[in-house]
């Protein structure tokens, strides 16, 4: 595990985005695996700088993301294809068939996790950015799923929809379930990095990273991921 102790929240941005330029400049044809949530919010705005400037070129990169809810459509404001698209692919010179979320409105719920792990599987991820929930969930693995789950559907925990409900005009308004890559496919990317920001982020970052690997703590397996790089400001990494 590396970690990069960065000033504040535009620093992390900064850092988190020149390590996946690095990624893009060095195999074009790179296989990201992308996260929603405020934390990589920054992290595609300095991308985008980069896509303006000729920086980098994303014209052959391909995107999975890790989660969407269960239940709305691609251009309801909530759904993370609609994040995606208005924080970071509308903005850049990506091809769309090469962006991937799952499909929340999907008939048929185990058809669309077989689909979407295929997927996962065929393509296999260069570089994973990952947030982390306050719960140490990532993705939307939430406590006690197992090490070894595919791509799921899973219910939110309260925790989880509370923290969320800041996105909705109110909390029950949140999607009860969404649609997870599994732990496994996030441990089996090349690159993971994780973006954190914050004070209320601290202690589930010491508890994640330097306390017991868990089920409980999702977060936790990433401690031996051979490639795991932590990006965080210093109130974020304040209890280390
Ligand atoms: C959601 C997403 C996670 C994200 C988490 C934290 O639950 N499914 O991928 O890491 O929120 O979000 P934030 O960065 O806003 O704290």
């Amino acid at each position: 595990m590396r970690i990069h102790k960065t000033s504040d929240y535009n620093e992390m941005s900064r850092k988190a985005a020149q390590i996946i330029s690095a990624q893009v400049t060095l195999k074009e044809q790179s296989v990201l695996g992308l996260a929603t949530g405020s934390s990589p919010v920054g992290t595609y705005k300095r991308l985008i700088e980069l896509d303006s400037s000729g920086d980098i070129d994303f014209s052959e990169v391909v995107t999975v993301n890790l989660d969407e809810y269960k239940g709305l459509t691609p251009d309801h404001e909530q759904s993370y294809r609609y994040f995606m698209n208005d924080n970071f692919f509308n903005h850049i010179n990506i091809k769309t068939e090469n962006t991937h979320v799952p499909n929340g409105m999907a008939e048929n719920l185990e058809l669309e996790c077989e689909r979407y792990e295929k997927l996962i599987c065929s393509l296999g991820i260069d570089l994973q950015l990952l947030g982390i929930g306050h719960n140490g969930h990532i993705g939307f693995n939430e406590p006690g799923t197992s090490f070894v789950a595919n791509t799921h559907c899973i219910s939110l925990t309260e925790s989880t929809i509370e923290a969320n409900k800041r996105f909705f005009d109110n909390a029950d308004q949140v999607p009860r379930q969404a649609y997870t890559m599994g732990v496994k496919a996030i441990m089996q990317a090349k690159c993971v990095l994780m973006v954190i920001s914050g004070k209320e982020k601290a202690q589930i970052v010491k508890e994640s990273f330097f306390g017991p690997i868990t089920p409980q703590v999702p977060a936790s397996l990433l401690q031996l991921h051979s490639n795991f790089i932590l990006v965080g400001d210093e109130a974020a990494l304040s209890l280390l």
